[in-house]
């Protein structure tokens, strides 16, 4: 990489905006064509290719949710661009937590687009370098294919397209009954159509096939996929309203059994960890095909002995009634080897309580406020 293809990536890339590159590319013309540090321009030009993808333009689709809120505040703080689709603009009371987030007066737009619209997403992802999919219909079967490839179909139409980032999840990779229970599940393996029928585990099934039809799409039309599959998603909720996650886990809390009872067995993760991951996947250059996001697999028997443990004058169920259902662990290497650390389960479990705390929606006694780590 010569001095000419740091001005190529400069035109190319218009990294007008970009001081700190602009000032290292001069430096380096500076210097007398015979005495240059070839390794000091080629880092350079890498930089200026990073620094681009850093500072650049994305699209965050469903940008309100749970896990696309925070995923916006970790984008903005990172310096990125961001566009954020709702289905309504207009509704202050819905999107006031996002407007609240550092860069969001500078660096945020918010558009109006519905994956059940054809075309909906074009406006918001046109001229977008990246694109992170989130969003996910209520309704979830056929709208969810159809909602993604609707999303992919705008990204098709975007020269300035880069990379898109899909939020699948682990249930693709754990609904089966025929693998070894002594060999951990990674990114190779792939939920049972026919047994999510038979379970009628319908949100399986639709981010199921929604994340093979996105992947049949992507590798048809030459676009730079990559999928995370987040475990159950725990932490702090942005956005005024708990989403149905968030609704089990505080139900949970406040003792009912019934929404974790069907769980079993599960994966939890931070939610931080997983708008993270998310950009670690859009960054990294060497990123590619699907990344499990899991910090820790546990029975709801051991998650309610933790949380009793530390939480005592919540009251957290004593316990759940056994399910025939396979053991499974989940094996992370593959995020991990791109140098991602997960947090553990004390840690996302305390923040989403003193969260829901925060929120007037749980209370603790006084004296066991968040505990001592
Ligand atoms: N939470 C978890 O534990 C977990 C675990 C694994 C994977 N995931 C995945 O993470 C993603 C986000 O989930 P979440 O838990 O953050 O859920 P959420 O809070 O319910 O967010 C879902 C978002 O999807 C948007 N949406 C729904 N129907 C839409 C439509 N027809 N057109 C456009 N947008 C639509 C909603 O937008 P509006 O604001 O306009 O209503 C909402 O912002 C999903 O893909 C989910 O499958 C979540």
């Amino acid at each position: 990489m010569d001095i000419l293809s740091a001005e190529m990536i400069m035109n190319k890339y218009d990294l007008s905006h970009v001081p700190v590159i602009s000032e290292r590319v001069k430096d380096c013309r500076g210097q007398p064509i015979g005495l240059l540090d070839r390794e000091c321009i080629s880092l350079t030009c890498r930089e200026v290719e990073m620094e681009w993808v850093k500072g650049g333009k994305v699209c965050v689709t469903g940008a309100a949710g749970f896990l696309a809120s925070w995923l916006v505040k970790r984008l903005l703080l990172s310096g990125y661009h961001v566009i954020g689709t709702v289905r309504d603009p207009a509704n202050e009371k819905k999107l006031a937590h996002l407007w609240r987030l550092d860069g969001a007066k500078e660096r945020l737009k918010l558009v109006k687009a519905d994956l059940l619209e054809e075309g909906s997403f074009d406006d918001a992802i046109m001229g977008c370098q990246g694109v992170f999919h989130t969003a996910s219909p209520t309704e979830i079967l056929e709208p969810a294919v159809k909602g993604t490839l609707n999303v992919l179909g705008s990204c098709k139409k975007n020269p300035s397209l880069r990379r898109v980032v899909l939020t699948s999840s682990s249930s693709t990779v754990r609904a089966r009954d025929d693998f070894d229970y002594k060999i951990p599940l990674d990114e190779s393996s792939w939920s049972s159509l026919e047994l999510c029928e038979t379970l009628q585990v319908w949100y399986a099934l639709a981010k199921t096939q929604a994340e093979k039809a996105a992947w049949e799409f992507c590798n048809e039309n030459k676009i730079d996929l990559v999928t995370v599959l987040p475990a159950f998603v725990i932490g702090p909720s942005l956005p005024p309203g708990l989403c149905s996650t968030a609704s089990d886990v505080l139900a949970l809390l406040k003792g009912e059994t019934e929404q974790f009872q069907w769980h079993g067995r599960m994966g939890y993760v931070h939610i931080d960890d997983v708008a993270l991951c998310h950009i670690l996947v859009y960054e990294h250059e060497g990123a590619s095909g699907r990344y499990l996001c899991s910090s820790t697999v546990i029975d709801n028997d051991e998650l309610v002995s933790i949380l009793s443990a530390r939480y005592p004058s919540l009251p957290i169920p004593k316990g759940f009634e056994k399910l025939d259902r396979p053991y499974y662990e989940f094996n992370t290497s593959k995020i991990r080897s791109l140098g991602f650390k997960f947090r553990p389960i004390e840690e996302m479990f305390d923040d989403c309580i003193e969260s829901l705390v925060e929120k007037g929606l749980l209370s603790l006694h006084s004296a066991h406020q968040r505990p001592l780590s």
